[in-house]
């Protein structure tokens, strides 16, 4: 049995290209004592992707040239040789992109699936964890205070909005095209929505923030964020979660260009890399499972076919055209195969 894993053949130059990454086909080795041999189902594809492909002194080290690249996979245990986990047992744990990984069984978390594994990779996953924490530990947003999210229709700012509406704030959320908007609005009850990609922003944002901007869940940089910070109300908090716009450059990435609003309106803004908060999933997970199971919380994943079209897939992210959490599938989930 061959496994099919995808390395980093280049460092791109902005934009990701063909050729970028390679797939190749390794071996798939005899289990030792104490490992798992998983077949994968979902793999998760994420705009940090981008991060790790540069050689730039970020959150954790680059993946090197000739290595795999990383990134989390759900899969299926096909067999065994720790006596915690059986086959059939779907477990979270592999970090390459490839359709076989060999775990080690302290890697292996097993999931016990009450709701579908969509939700664990998505909801109840690292994105939905980024905005839970994002706003209970740094955004704190109060009830009727007015909250921005920007990439509202994916997938960590789908659930950030939704938080923010049981939190009882105004939540406007930016995301691109009408589409886009209408199901933020419609489908994940958003107050408004404005559309990036139809020119005004600063507008559009005056009139769905007619009190100002108490916190802002920033997940873009660039133009988005510059217009938000135009509009934010003294002691405002800004949750610093992501920089889309801006992985593709390159040199100096950005900075804003309202940056003294800062200093005249009291703002705090607090960097937030969702690694630290590993150790404290097991305190958000019930209250999160609980929101979904109720209906409070809905999410949506955007599911690509096969491990050959894992790089298309992350380029739909940055061409916005993916909406919720993008995932890759690699082999038949468990709701494939129940009755
Ligand atoms: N700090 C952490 O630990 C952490 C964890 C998870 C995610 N994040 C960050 O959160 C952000 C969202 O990540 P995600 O995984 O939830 O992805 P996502 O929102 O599902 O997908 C990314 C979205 O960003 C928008 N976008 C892409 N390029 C853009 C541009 N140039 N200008 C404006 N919008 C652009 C697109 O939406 P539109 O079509 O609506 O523009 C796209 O669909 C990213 O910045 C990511 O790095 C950070």
């Amino acid at each position: 049995m061959a496994n099919r894993r995808w390395i980093l053949r280049t460092r791109p130059e902005g934009d990701i290209s063909e050729g970028d990454l390679e797939l190749i086909e390794v071996a798939i080795p005899d289990l030792d004592e104490g490992e798992i041999l998983v077949r994968n189902i979902y793999l998760s594809v994420d705009p940090t992707n981008r991060i790790w492909m540069s050689d730039i002194d970020a959150y954790m080290p680059p993946v090197e040239v000739g290595e795999p690249m990383r990134g989390r996979t759900w899969g299926t245990v096909i067999k065994s040789r720790h006596e915690g986990f059986r086959a059939g047992d779907v477990v979270t744990g592999g970090l390459i992109w490839e359709e076989y990984s060999v775990l080690r069984h302290a890697e292996a978390v097993p999931m016990n699936l009450g709701l579908p594994l969509e939700a664990f990779t998505s909801v109840l996953g690292p994105a939905g964890m980024t905005a839970f924490w994002g706003l209970s530990d740094i955004g704190k947003p109060r009830p009727g205070e007015t909250l921005v999210v920007s990439a509202a229709a994916g997938a960590t700012g789908s659930v950030a909005g939704q938080i923010g509406k049981i939190m009882g704030c105004r939540v406007v959320g930016v995301a691109g095209g009408s589409l886009k908007c209408g199901y933020v609005t419609e489908q994940l009850g958003f107050d408004a929505c404005v559309d990036h990609r139809a020119g005004n922003l600063e507008e559009q944002l005056r009139q769905a923030c007619p009190e100002g901007i108490d916190v802002d869940f920033e997940n873009v940089g660039g133009d988005v964020m510059d217009a938000v910070l135009g509009m934010v109300n003294n002691h405002a908090r800004v949750v610093l979660c992501g920089l889309i716009s801006t992985y593709n450059r390159e040199g100096d990435w950005w900075s804003p260009r309202r940056f003294r609003n800062l200093l005249f309106r009291r703002v705090s803004m607090q960097g937030l890399i969702i690694t630290d908060y590993f150790p404290r999933f097991a305190e958000a997970l019930p209250v999160m499972a609980d929101w979904v199971g109720q209906g409070r919380i809905s999410y949506r994943v955007d599911v690509v076919e096969g491990i050959t079209n894992a790089p298309r897939a992350l380029a739909r992210i940055f061409d916005g055209n993916n909406m919720g959490k993008q995932l890759v599938k690699l082999s038949p989930a468990p709701s494939d195969i129940q009755p």
